[in-house]
């Protein structure tokens, strides 16, 4: 009987320690991670399947193995009909009537969701600007929202899809962004369940660069409303000038909060737990003209937007198979040489032939980013756009092997829950504080390797910022006695 109540007791006495030192953290912090902790935690490998695009890779050469879910991106928002605007040319009206049955037809267990809103280049996406005109009128109002949440689950029924995404980029002001939280809020009273509803968001939780101060996604819907946040943790370049070369989507930035680690750890720190949060890997590069061929670093001086490329179309931005195909053919003809270079200290890569450069996220990148997105507990990734691929697919390949041996530890999410206490800058760990770019070759064995180093010496660096942190949170609560 004594040893029943000793053993009984046990438990008891280790919730109150573990209460009290909860307790010193914030409130905010405890309750995510309560409610992280009841999240399910079915992982998420997603890709976005840009119907503009379906010239560089038609749906039935996909390999719908690779991914958990697979997005249409995009229908619009019917500028004056309250309804999504349905593509009027017979191919793409095809494509879109037949996406789901044919990504289903080669792997049945994928989940099909349609974008709404999205416009613009694959590159150019990311990026905050205006707001989208059709979609803020329409989220203003309770009926017109009625209406179009009515006719978008119409259409994504119609068409064989399990869920709807908000592609709303982005909105703009305090106000809408209220919209946007009862937006979904109404969208999920509306559909069962079942029925998937995501958002595919800014990169950080707070919008830069917005006309007006304050624009902040409404955290609280976001976590109760939607089933995820797809993160678009790109296109983050917008802060610095075009006359020089940079990353477009570092996991880590020393200088600025325009990383990708900066954006994860923004949603996290604003309440939404890290099994709601699927984070974005570019599949274009950035590219420019280079003043001078002899500097090519990052950050050298630029004179324009890179070369147009026959399958993307557009300057200043190629897919990730015609950056493959520019190293290799540049390596080939020998005369002109490739550099080909990975930065460890910003987890980013670029290509530089010729007077061309392009920042681009290479296998090396990706498998440190979905380290990185392991180590938070996130939900999972998604790949923007999977058409961009080569004809491998050697991404989509690599990205789901990673994910699935990364596989989500218990230890991990305890050490980040102490380190996403800090601003991203701090996140950096001690062994990345090399900022020369070093030269390596984008093989898979080097990636592994320094990716492992990293993860022990991330998690060395974490636990000291979490001991830290609880000193100093403990010597806060002094003070203010
Ligand atoms: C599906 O695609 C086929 C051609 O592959 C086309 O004939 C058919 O009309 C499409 N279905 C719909 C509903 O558009
Ligand atoms: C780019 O332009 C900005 C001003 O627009 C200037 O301050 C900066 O020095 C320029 N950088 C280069 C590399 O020319
Ligand atoms: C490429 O884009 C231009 C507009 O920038 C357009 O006129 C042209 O038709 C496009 N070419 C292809 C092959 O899509
Ligand atoms: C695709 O894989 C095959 C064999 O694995 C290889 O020979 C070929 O070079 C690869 N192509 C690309 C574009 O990576
Ligand atoms: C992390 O937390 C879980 C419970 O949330 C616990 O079971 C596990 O032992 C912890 N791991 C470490 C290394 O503290
Ligand atoms: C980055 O590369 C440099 C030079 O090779 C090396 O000294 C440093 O340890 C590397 N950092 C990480 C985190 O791998």
């Amino acid at each position: 009987m004594a040893a029943n109540n000793g053993l009984f007791l046990l438990p008891l006495i280790l919730s109150t320690i573990a209460a009290l030192t909860l307790s010193a953290s914030s409130s905010a912090a405890t309750a995510a991670a309560t409610r992280r902790s009841q999240e399910p935690r079915e992982s998420v490998r997603a890709g976005y399947y840009l119907a503009a695009d379906a010239h560089l890779r038609p749906l039935a050469a996909l390999d719908a193995s690779l991914y958990t879910h697979l997005y249409y991106y995009a229908v619009a928002v019917h500028p004056s009909r309250r309804a999504p605007l349905l593509p009027a040319d017979p191919a793409a009206a095809s494509l879109l009537a037949n996406f789901s049955r044919t990504v289903k037809s080669r792997n049945a267990a994928v989940r099909t969701v349609l974008s709404v809103g999205g416009g613009g280049s694959a590159a150019s996406a990311a990026t905050a600007g205006s707001s989208d005109p059709a979609f803020a009128a329409m989220a203003a109002d309770p009926s017109s929202r009625a209406a179009f949440i009515g006719a978008a689950v119409a259409v994504a029924r119609e068409n064989g899809f399990d869920g709807l995404d908000v592609a709303w980029r982005f909105p703009a002001s305090a106000v809408e962004m209220a919209e946007f939280g009862f937006l979904v809020a109404e969208w999920r009273a509306a559909v069962p369940p079942e029925f998937l509803l995501t958002a595919t968001v800014y990169f950080s939780n707070h919008v830069f660069d917005a006309p007006s101060p304050g624009v902040d996604y409404p955290s609280d819907s976001v976590a109760r409303c939607l089933d995820w946040v797809n993160v678009m943790a790109f296109g983050l370049r917008a802060g610095a000038a075009g006359n020089s070369t940079a990353y477009d989507a570092p996991l880590y930035d020393r200088a600025t909060h325009y990383s990708a680690s900066y954006g994860v750890v923004s949603w996290l720190d604003a309440g939404v737990p890290a099994g709601k949060v699927v984070m974005g890997i570019p599949m274009y590069g950035r590219s420019w003209f280079l003043r001078n061929k002899g500097n090519s670093g990052v950050g050298a001086p630029a004179v324009a937007a890179g070369p147009k490329q026959r399958g993307t179309n557009a300057t200043g931005a190629m897919s990730y198979a015609e950056v493959q195909w520019l190293a290799a053919t540049a390596a080939a003809s020998r005369s002109r040489g490739a550099i080909t270079a990975y930065d460890n200290a910003s987890v980013a890569s670029y290509v530089a032939v010729g007077d061309v450069w392009v920042a681009f996220d290479g296998v090396a990148v990706v498998a440190e980013k979905l380290a990185f997105a392991a180590r938070c507990g996130l939900r999972g990734y998604f790949l923007w756009p999977v058409n961009y691929d080569d004809a491998n697919l050697t991404v989509s390949r690599r990205a789901s092997q990673v994910w699935t041996e990364n596989k989500i530890s218990p230890e991990f999410r305890n050490v980040t829950g102490g380190a996403r206490q800090m601003q991203a800058p701090v996140l950096l760990p001690p062994a990345v504080q090399s900022p020369a770019p070093t030269a390596l070759p984008m093989s898979s064995s080097a990636s592994r390797l320094s990716c492992r180093t990293l993860d022990v010496r991330l998690q060395l660096g974490a636990l000291l910022l979490f001991v830290w942190y609880q000193i100093y949170e403990n010597c806060k609560v002094v003070q203010d006695w």
